[in-house]
C-alpha cells in the first residue's frame, strides 16, 4: 500500500481538508486513494426471475431499480415478482423436491453444494465488487468477509450432506420440503448462503427472496447455481419488496419460512403464519452490549468495540450497540475510542482503504438521523468523527454517545447505523443487569484479563453469541441465532441441521 508524506502530496479537495483534519489529531500521512477495479464487472441492465433453472421475466412485466447508495446512480433494474410469480417459483420448487433433490443420493447432494462454494470462490471478485456496489459496504469488507464466507457456508454444508444421521445420533431424519426464505440488505450474499446451504444440504429445496436495496449478488448467485448446474428448480430466487416476501412466506406450498429482518416484520410473519404447521426460524434485531472491564486490555478493547460497532456502517444485527465501560476506565476509554474515530476513513466504498461505507438506502440514513437527533434531545452528549462526507450518496459519520441513560431511545432501540451509546457499570452484576435489560438478546461481548471472569458473564448473559476479548467473528461451524425478540432457532453449525429437518 502507497504512503506518502501529506507534505509530499498535492492534495486537493476533500483529500486535502481530511489531511489536515488529520494532522490536528496527530497523524501525519494518510494513503492514497487505492480504488478497487470494476472493468471485470458487467451487469445486465436488466435482471428476470430465476425460476425452474431458468431466468424468466415476471407476468406481470414490471420492474424496479436497484442504486450503488454511494453515488445514487442506478445500476440495473430487477423483476418485481407478484403472487403468480411466487406461486410459479413454489410450484417449481416442489416439483424439484418431489421428482429430484429428496430422492438424489445425500453424497451426490453434496457434490452440487461443493461446486457451488467453487464457483463462488472462482467469481470472487465480481461478487465483492457487486456487493459493494449495490450495498455501499467497503471493499475490504465483502473482499475479506462476505464473499469467502459466504463459500464457506457452502463448504461446510456440503460435508454435512451424508453425514446427516451422525447429527443426530439415535434418531431418523428426513428433509421438510420446500423452504420460502427471506432474507435482509446487511449481508446479501451472506445471508443467502446461510439460509440457501443447510437447507439444500438437508434435502429441501429453496424459493430466495433477497432484500430490494439490494438484489444483485443473489441474482449472480442464481447464474452460480445455474454454473454449477443445479437440476430445475432446487433453488429459485426471486425479487420484489414486502409485498413479494408476504406471498412466499404465506404460500400453501411452503412448508418452512426462513426469515431474517426487522422485529416488527418479523412478528407480523409469525400472527400471519400462526396455526399453519409451517416450521419457523427467525434472525431478528439486536442492541448487543459490549462489557469491557477496567482490567481489560484496553488498546485491543478499543479496536473490538470501534469494529465492533463501525463493521458494515453498524449494519449489523449483531453490532455492539451499547458500550458498558467500568467507571473507572469510563474517561481514558472514552478518549481512546474518539482519537481511533478520527481516524476512521469514511467514504467511497470501492477504495481498499475505506472503513466505513455507505448507508444502505435513504430510507436507512433518515432513520438513523431521527434516533440521532432523539438522542441529543434526550440529554446525551454527542461526538462524530471529524470527517468530511462525499456530496453525493448517503452517508453518516461515526457517532458516539456519551452520558446515556437507560431510558433514552438510542440505548433501546436498534439504530442499524455507525453509532454507539455509552454508559457505565461499578459491579459485575449492575453490567449483567444492565445489558440482559432489552428486549432483544443476539449477542454480547466481554472484555477483561480474567478468563473465569468471562466464562461467569457468558453464563449469565441472555444472549445467543457471546463473544470473549474480541467481536464479530463468525465461522460456520458455529450457531448464531437470538433470545427474546431477536428470533428463535439456530443458523450455522450442526445446530443450524435441525431448522431444515424432521428429527424423530
Ligand atoms: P425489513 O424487515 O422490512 O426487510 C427485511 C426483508 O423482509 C426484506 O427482504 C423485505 O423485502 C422483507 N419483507 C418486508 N416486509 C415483509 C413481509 N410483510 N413479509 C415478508 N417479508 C417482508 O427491514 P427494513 O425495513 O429494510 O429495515 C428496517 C429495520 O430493520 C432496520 O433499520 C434495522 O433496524 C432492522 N433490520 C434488521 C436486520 C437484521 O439482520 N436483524 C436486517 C435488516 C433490517
Ligand atoms: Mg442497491
Amino acid at each position: 500500500m502507497t504512503i506518502k508524506l501529506v507534505e509530499e502530496k498535492a492534495l486537493m479537495g476533500q483529500d486535502r481538508r481530511r489531511a489536515e483534519r488529520r494532522l490536528d489529531f496527530g497523524h501525519a500521512w494518510d494513503y492514497a486513494p487505492a480504488p478497487e477495479g470494476t472493468d471485470h464487472v458487467r451487469l445486465a441492465s436488466r435482471y428476470d426471475l430465476f425460476i425452474d433453472g431458468r431466468f424468466e421475466p415476471p407476468g406481470a412485466g414490471r420492474y424496479f431499480e436497484t442504486i450503488n447508495p454511494a453515488t445514487e446512480a442506478r445500476l440495473a433494474e430487477v423483476a418485481d415478482a407478484d403472487e403468480r410469480d411466487v406461486d410459479r417459483a413454489v410450484a417449481a420448487a416442489r416439483r424439484a423436491y418431489d421428482q429430484v433433490w429428496a430422492r438424489m443420493a445425500p453424497l451426490e447432494r453434496g457434490k452440487y453444494i461443493y461446486r457451488i462454494a467453487r464457483v463462488i470462490q472462482e467469481r470472487a471478485r465480481e461478487l465483492a465488487v457487486v456487493e459493494s456496489l449495490d450495498g455501499g459496504k467497503p471493499i475490504k469488507e465483502s473482499r475479506d468477509f462476505d464473499v469467502p464466507t459466504a463459500a464457506a457456508h457452502f463448504f461446510y454444508y456440503a460435508g454435512w450432506a451424508d453425514k446427516l444421521r451422525y447429527a443426530f445420533p439415535g434418531h431418523a431424519v428426513r428433509p421438510l420440503g420446500v423452504a420460502g426464505q427471506v432474507i435482509p440488505w446487511n449481508f446479501p450474499l451472506l445471508m443467502a448462503a446461510w439460509k440457501i446451504a443447510p437447507a439444500l444440504a438437508c434435502g429441501n429445496t429453496v424459493v430466495l427472496k433477497p432484500a430490494e436495496t439490494t438484489p444483485l449478488t443473489a441474482l449472480l448467485l442464481a447464474e452460480i447455481i445455474q454454473e454449477a448446474d443445479l437440476p430445475p428448480g432446487v433453488v429459485n430466487i426471486i425479487t420484489g419488496a414486502g409485498k413479494t416476501g408476504a406471498a412466499l412466506v404465506g404460500h400453501p406450498g411452503v412448508d418452512k419460512v426462513a426469515f431474517t429482518g426487522s422485529t416488527a416484520v418479523g412478528k407480523h410473519i409469525q400472527r400471519a403464519l400462526a396455526g399453519t404447521g409451517k416450521r419457523m426460524t427467525m434472525e431478528l434485531g439486536g442492541k448487543a452490549a459490549n462489557i469491557v472491564f477496567a482490567d481489560a486490555p484496553i488498546d485491543q478493547a478499543v479496536e473490538g468495540v470501534i469494529s465492533g460497532i463501525f463493521f458494515n456502517q453498524g449494519h449489523v444485527c449483531c453490532a455492539g450497540s451499547r458500550l458498558l465501560l467500568e467507571e473507572g476506565v469510563h474517561d481514558t476509554f472514552v478518549r481512546k475510542l474518539r482519537d481511533r474515530m478520527a481516524t476512521l476513513r469514511v467514504g467511497d466504498p470501492l477504495d481498499k482503504n475505506t472503513d466505513v461505507g455507505a448507508i444502505n438506502s435513504k430510507m436507512q440514513l433518515e432513520k438513523i438521523r431521527e434516533l440521532v437527533a432523539s438522542g441529543e434531545e434526550e440529554g446525551a452528549e454527542r461526538f462524530s468523527a471529524p470527517c468530511e462526507l462525499p456530496e453525493r450518496g448517503y452517508f453518516f459519520a461515526p457517532t458516539i454517545f456519551t452520558g446515556v441513560a437507560q431510558s433514552h431511545r438510542i440505548a433501546r432501540e436498534e439504530i442499524f447505523g455507525p453509532v454507539l451509546s455509552v454508559l457505565t457499570f461499578r459491579t459485575d452484576a449492575e453490567a449483567v443487569e444492565k445489558a440482559n435489560n432489552t428486549f432483544y438478546g443476539l449477542s454480547a461481548g466481554v472484555w477483561s484479563n480474567k478468563g473465569a471472569r468471562l466464562f461467569k458473564m457468558a453464563s449469565q448473559l441472555e444472549a445467543g453469541v457471546v463473544w470473549g476479548n474480541t467481536y464479530n467473528k463468525f465461522d460456520p461451524s458455529s450457531p448464531f441465532g437470538g433470545y427474546k425478540e431477536s428470533g428463535f432457532g439456530r443458523e450455522g453449525g450442526r445446530q443450524g441441521l435441525a431448522a431444515y429437518l424432521v428429527v424423530e
